[in-house]
């Protein structure tokens, strides 16, 4: 049994309720002991037990790594000029995806292998210690499993997105194409993914679609996410709620009705415990496509659980970057540095129902950062500086 000491700790955010100074647990001045990938001790400097090694976190700010919930890595070819087009003045519409279609269907496996890496590595280096990848731009049924299986060589936590537009060859029969999703698509993609997600929003899939394929994969056993609400009010928020959803994602467009829906999701439900629905909030879409940011004060007032997450896509939001998304979270969002720190780390382990994450005391797993700065706050204040200086993932120095 290997184990290391973190040592020299200025600021160590737990996310841990035990913790003091609120809901980020901040304890100063100690020293955290890893052994076997997992956090086995938290304690003064001068009280801790020996070790094999040691890493010096000279006084510097020490976060659980981020858990970015939501990205579309399995793609080729980008759209910048489409981002371009944007900036002069076009909308997003969503139409893009299908051009994004076209390429990943040409391309071979080791280009999407290594552009899925590419970008694992870049996230990896910005502090995300876990990263959830979906599918989406392959559409067929080969092109969907083998987006999936390319995934799951960097993830455990890959979401098929069958159902992320209609492509064009269904154009004129979205049923069929649905027929497909729920039958040989979802058999072939099942094997390779724990979660089901549906684009539920107009000129992607309406909510009796959305609601038929999102039950189809429950009934194969994967979660349910929802990509609701982003460019207009609809119903794919109040759906999530009414199947269980780890986690709405977008939250742009809400009614009050769809904020109350997600305040009292789980209290509602059949006996025993049952997680809520999170909201993911997504802002780098928001950047990219020059929309109105969702209204994250008025769901975190309302007492909703917020995760953040980088949409990492080649049309809506081509960042890979957590810290970036945390800091517009802070300027654009209206959340503290806290509220999107917690959302960006224990947040989004929620979003993806893992309690061995986004969190650091005894017994977590032992996925942090140590930043090149002496606090979290320096993640908003100082935007686009590469603050992460350290990462280990499972206890391992990456
Ligand atoms: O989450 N909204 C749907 N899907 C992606 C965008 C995909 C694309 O434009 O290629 C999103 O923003
Ligand atoms: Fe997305």
């Amino acid at each position: 049994m290997s184990s290391l000491l973190v040592d020299d700790i200025g600021e160590l955010v737990t996310n841990d309720l035990g913790g003091e100074d609120g809901p980020l647990g901040i304890r100063r001045d100690v020293a955290l002991l890893v052994e076997d990938g997992r956090v086995a001790w938290i304690g003064p400097s001068r009280d801790a037990p020996a070790a094999d090694r040691h890493l010096d976190a000279r006084g510097a700010a020490v976060l659980p790594g981020f858990v970015d919930s939501h990205a579309h890595l399995v793609f080729a070819g980008d759209r910048a000029a489409e981002f371009a087009a944007r900036m002069a003045g076009q909308p997003y519409t969503g139409g893009g995806i299908r051009t994004t279609v076209g390429a990943t269907r040409a391309a071979g496996d080791d280009e999407l292998r290594a552009t899925v890496r590419r970008l694992r590595g870049e996230a990896l280096r910005q502090g995300t210690t876990t990263m959830e990848i979906k599918s989406g731009y392959g559409l067929t049924v080969a092109d969907e499993a083998r987006s999936l299986r390319i995934a799951a060589e960097v993830s455990e936590e890959t979401t098929f997105l069958g159902a992320h537009v209609v492509p064009a060859e269904y154009a004129d029969r979205p049923d069929d194409y649905v027929g497909l999703v729920c039958g040989p698509m979802l058999a072939a993609a099942a094997p390779h993914a724990r979660w089901i997600d549906v684009f539920c929003e107009r000129g992607a899939f309406d909510v009796d679609h959305a609601r038929a394929i999102l039950a189809c994969g429950q009934a194969v056993g994967l979660g349910v996410r929802v990509h609701a609400n982003q460019l207009g009010p609809g119903p794919g928020v109040q759906l999530g709620v009414e199947l269980g959803a780890a986690s709405v994602d977008h939250c742009t467009h809400l009614t009050d009705a769809d904020v109350d829906a997600l305040a009292s999701a789980g209290e509602t439900w059949v006996s025993g415990f049952v997680p809520t629905t999170v909201a993911t909030l997504l802002p780098g879409a928001e950047f990219s496509t020059r929309s109105p940011y969702p209204d994250a004060r008025r769901l975190l007032d309302a007492g909703v659980t917020v995760a953040l997450a980088t949409d990492c896509n080649p049309g809506s939001s081509y960042t890979s970057s957590m810290p970036f998304c945390v800091a517009l979270a802070v300027r654009e969002m209206r959340m503290t540095p806290a509220e999107a720190v917690w959302a960006a780390t224990a947040g989004g382990a929620r979003a993806l129902r893992r309690d061995d994450i986004g969190w650091l005391g005894v017994g977590a797993r032992a996925d942090l950062m140590i930043l090149d700065a002496p606090s979290h706050l320096h993640l908003a204040y100082r935007p686009g500086v590469p603050l992460i200086r350290q990462v280990l993932r499972n206890g391992v120095l990456q």
